[in-house]
């Protein structure tokens, strides 16, 4: 049915944060060979691809986001054999892999930092982003690390700093060095050859920083209790007009190979991020549209940043959408039980490659963390802002057992309290769970092709309804989202077709009538006839 259009446009993505997801050697941490046994359920969920959070050799001070080996697999995670075992396991079942490429930064003991910060007039110096102190000393400009404080640190042993944009222990590469770019080339290479299907790039809009270093002005906006990082406007510190440049060339490795993509993780207001397309469309096959994580959750904003964003994307480019990832606060929590149904139909029913978090397809929420069993660094280092990480990375819940059928052992994060009740193994016999509304939405988006190709038409809003229709070579689908606690009706006169499915999977088949009822927080795809 869609031989025609590459995988990551019709296929489904699925993150997994491969600590948490299945734990294979009973040390309370997940690995690939844990991967591997979980395939059969990600197969039977019906997803198409799995992006890996980094597995790369690492001090783990970012749980993985400080790489110290680009071309290794940290052995928490397993061997690089266990990663070629998962490589062909998935491809043997129709998945593919991409993994997590971050290439802004590595650890400080990357053996590139390590000989870097040895000396000045070591090779490497120019690596990364040394300067000295600006006039009487202190450092070289006002930039903010995104974790708290300068990103400005000071060595003492050769009186200079290095720039980071995020922990200290995660210093930035120098981008402007082409040594570094065909060294960052290469590791993509060792990874395409091994047969990975692709890359999510780590902070793309990072990757280069304004060659004067410039002030960054103070942000007007600045509400104090928010994060001290938006204090000034990252004007000279990200999103660089050069970055462009440098997104085209991996683009060009990428392109080396069939069929593989890149894929670009961008915060950015609509009209700057999809200038990460690239020119004439050479640059990420889908920078990563992350609106719907920070929306409010209404019908009028939600159909307003669709519209908004269906008019920025650029000729011929692929929209995409995500609900979740490892840094922000799970969907089921933000909205709540019932909405984050809503959320789940328009995510799989929006025009667009879709990226689902693991634990969201079975309503895992932001699970509460106790002062003591923080691990994340952000949390750590400004404490108290509401920052941390660690709720929506906790294990996936698979069964009742004591851990969750995670792990043998306490895991590394802990588990929510629920679990016992919210997991894989009760919810796939329970034909209303929120997994039987995944597995419905996705299996309903293989086989009606507009759902996942079709175009896109606002129908209606009118107080919490969204309406809106997709269409492919004249069939249709309308979807139809009730945003709202009370019931709402919309006026289907002259319409004909029967519902297709509910959120809350009950009216599959109802003929539908000239005023179409929906309940509280009820989601409906119909299917359209004539
Ligand atoms: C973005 C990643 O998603 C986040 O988890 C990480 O902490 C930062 N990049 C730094 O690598």
């Amino acid at each position: 049915m869609h031989e025609n259009f590459a995988w990551w446009r019709f296929g489904i993505l699925y993150q997994i944060y491969p600590r948490s997801f299945q734990d294979s050697n009973g040390d309370g941490v997940g690995d690939l060979r844990g991967v591997i046994e979980r395939l059969p359920y990600l197969r039977e969920l019906g997803v198409d691809a799995l992006w890996l959070s980094p597995i790369f050799p690492s001090p783990m001070e970012d749980f993985g986001y400080d790489i110290a080996d680009y071309t290794g697999i940290d052995p928490v995670f397993g061997s690089l054999n266990d990663f070629d075992a998962l490589v062909v396991a998935a491809h043997d079942l129709g998945l593919k892999i991409v993994l997590d490429l971050v290439p802004n930064h590595t650890s400080d003991r990357h053996p590139w930092f390590i000989e870097s910060r040895s000396s000045r007039a070591n090779a490497k110096r120019d690596w990364y982003i040394w300067r000295d102190p600006k006039g009487e000393g202190g450092p070289p400009n006002n930039w903010l690390s995104e974790f708290g404080g300068s990103t400005w640190e000071f060595d003492a042993d050769t009186g200079q700093y290095y720039y980071h944009a995020f922990l200290r222990s995660q210093p930035d590469l120098n981008w402007r060095n082409h040594d570094v770019r065909r060294a960052m080339h290469d590791v993509m290479r060792f990874w395409l050859r091994r047969g990975v299907d692709g890359f999510r790039v780590d902070v793309m809009w990072h990757l280069i920083k304004d060659d004067l270093l410039r002030d960054n002005p103070p942000n007007p906006d600045f509400i104090s209790g928010q994060q001290p990082y938006q204090q000034l406007i990252p004007l000279y510190s990200a999103d660089r007009p050069e970055v462009h440049e440098i997104v085209a060339e991996m683009r060009r490795v990428i392109d080396e190979f069939d069929d593989r993509v890149l894929i670009g993780e961008i915060y950015l207001p609509l009209d700057k991020l999809v200038t990460y397309y690239g020119r004439d469309l050479a640059g990420a096959h889908l920078p990563f549209n992350f609106a719907l994580i920070s929306t409010p959750w209404n019908a009028r904003t939600i159909a307003k940043l669709v519209g908004d964003y269906e008019a920025a994307l650029p000729a011929g480019a692929w929209p995409n959408w995500v609900l979740g990832n490892h840094d922000r606060q799970r969907i089921a929590s933000r909205v709540g039980g019932d909405q984050a149904r809503i959320a789940a139909m328009l995510l799989l029913t929006l025009r667009g490659t879709p990226t689902l978090y693991y634990g969201d397809e079975i309503g895992m929420p932001q699970v509460e963390i106790r002062p003591d069993q923080v691990r994340d660094p952000w949390e750590k280092n400004v404490p108290g802002l509401g920052v941390g990480r660690d709720g929506c990375r906790t294990p996936m819940q698979w069964d009742s057992t004591l851990y969750a059928g995670f792990s043998t052992a306490a895991p590394w994060l802990p588990l929510d309290r629920n679990f016992g009740a919210d997991n894989v193994a009760i919810e796939r016999h329970d034909t209303g769970s929120m997994l039987s509304l995944y597995r419905a939405l996705i299996r309903l988006r293989s086989e009606r092709p507009e759902l996942a190709l079709g175009t896109y038409k606002l129908v209606s809003i009118a107080e919490a309804l969204l309406v809106f229709e997709r269409e492919h070579q004249d069939q249709r689908s309308l979807v139809a989202l009730n945003f709202g606690c009370v019931s709402a009706e919309f006026d289907a006169a002259g319409l004909h077709g029967q519902i297709l499915l509910s959120t809350f999977m009950d009216r599959q088949g109802e003929a539908i009538p000239k005023r179409l009822a929906l309940r509280a927080s009820e989601g409906l795809v119909v299917g359209l006839l004539g």
